[in-house]
């Protein structure tokens, strides 16, 4: 076990914010996750912080971290099961998602085609249950291993353990910082059922010229979206949508259309699900920068960091855009990304 001490977190999440780690160290399997558990217990109080890392991608770290940092480096991709329509898939929880994605591309296993091109790692994918273009994760989700980090044992969950919602999952509640996911097991189709009704896919597979659907163009249609609005964490700092899509109630949603004729919106189980986006490029907000802090020009609902931008700076932008929305529309914008 390699312990790495007082280390720049900087190029560990995609935000880029420069805070520092007292301690960092990877872990490749669960005994070598198991070692740090026992470096840390041995080694620093109680009280210190445990940081567990995928790729970064929804974090947003705001102060130093003063215990350990453990990088989930889990490979592997295997065949577990399989019959006449569709196949299990277990992923390490370091695997790359969009690497696993590509892999079920490559192997003509449908279901994530959808999901391509989402930063990070497949052991995070159950934290928000990830979702984009019309599919989330439970839609392909069979079953995951997670490590209890107090008891010590693995545990396995299937999709009805999972409480899985909207960006939403046991392990951001009920189970916050309770367990390390290892393993995640998916569910995916040899016969695909085309999902291309969500957002600009359509369009895009028009523009592509594409007359005969694969699942390959439609996660080419998708990455050609993303790349057009996101902006590449690479390039300028940033973890996606900053917020969640907000649900109002129905006496709320017409209330403002009446007020706001061309606000998205759209109904789901009595409630409405507004574009956060929208709320906020209404506010003025779309490319809005405050020193390094900024809301992106292309998508008002991702606040990025152009340079040097620290994490409080970030919040500070956050703040300001959540009471603008509140005074203007009366809804309270909830987090997405995770504040550490
Ligand atoms: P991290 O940021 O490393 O971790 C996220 C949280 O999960 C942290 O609290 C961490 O402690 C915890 N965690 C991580 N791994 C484990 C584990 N193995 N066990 C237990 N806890 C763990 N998300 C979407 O849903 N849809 C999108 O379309 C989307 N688009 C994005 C676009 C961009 C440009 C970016 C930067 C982000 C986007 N995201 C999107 C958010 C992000 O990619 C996902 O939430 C992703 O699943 C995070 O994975 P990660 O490995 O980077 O997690
Ligand atoms: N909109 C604006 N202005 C903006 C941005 C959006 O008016 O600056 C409006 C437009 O009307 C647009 C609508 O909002 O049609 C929806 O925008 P978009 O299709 O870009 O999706 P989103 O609702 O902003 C959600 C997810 C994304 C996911 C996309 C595609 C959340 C919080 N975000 O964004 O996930 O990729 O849909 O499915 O649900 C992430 O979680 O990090 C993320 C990027």
């Amino acid at each position: 076990m390699d312990i790495k001490n007082n280390i720049s977190l900087r190029k560990y999440n995609t935000f880029g914010i420069d805070v520092a780690a007292a301690h960092f160290t990877a872990f490749s399997s669960v005994e070598e996750l198991n070692e740090s558990l026992e470096w840390s217990k041995k080694h620093l109080p109680e009280t210190d912080s445990l940081l567990i890392l995928g790729g970064g991608s929804n974090i947003l770290p705001v102060n130093n971290i003063n215990g350990l940092v453990i990088k989930n480096e889990i490979a592997g991709i295997e065949k577990t099961a399989e019959d006449d329509d569709s196949v299990l898939i277990k992923a390490g929880a370091g695997v790359n998602w969009h690497q696993f994605v590509l892999y079920c591309l490559q192997n003509n296993y449908a279901g994530v085609e959808n999901l391509a091109l989402i930063p990070g790692c497949v052991g995070a994918s159950p934290m928000q249950n990830i979702g984009a273009y019309g599919v989330e994760l439970k839609d392909v989700f069979h079953s995951l291993e997670a490590f209890h980090l107090k008891e010590k044992n693995s545990v396995i969950f299937h999709n009805a353990d999972c409480g899985f919602g909207y960006r939403e999952s046991v392990f951001k509640n009920k189970h916050k910082g309770e367990f390390v996911i290892t393993s995640v097991t998916f569910r995916l189709k040899k016969i695909p059922d085309f999902k291309i009704n969500y957002g600009a896919i359509k369009e895009e597979l028009q523009k592509m010229n594409i007359t005969s659907l694969n699942i390959q163009s439609i996660a080419e249609a998708v990455m050609n979206i993303r790349r057009s609005k996101l902006p590449d964490p690479a390039v300028i700092g940033n973890a996606g949508s900053f917020f969640k899509n907000p649900l109002i109630s129905k006496e709320h949603f017409l209330k403002l259309k009446n007020s706001f004729p061309g606000m998205p919106g759209y109904e789901l189980k009595n409630e409405f699900k507004i574009a956060a986006g929208w709320l906020i490029e209404q506010c003025g907000w779309k490319g809005y920068r405050q020193g390094d802090a900024g809301c992106h020009d292309k998508q008002a609902l991702v606040l990025v960091n152009y340079a040097n931008a620290k994490g409080s700076e970030i919040i500070e932008l956050s703040n300001k855009i959540t009471e603008s929305v509140k005074v203007k529309f009366e809804i309270e914008l909830e987090t997405e990304v995770n504040i550490i």
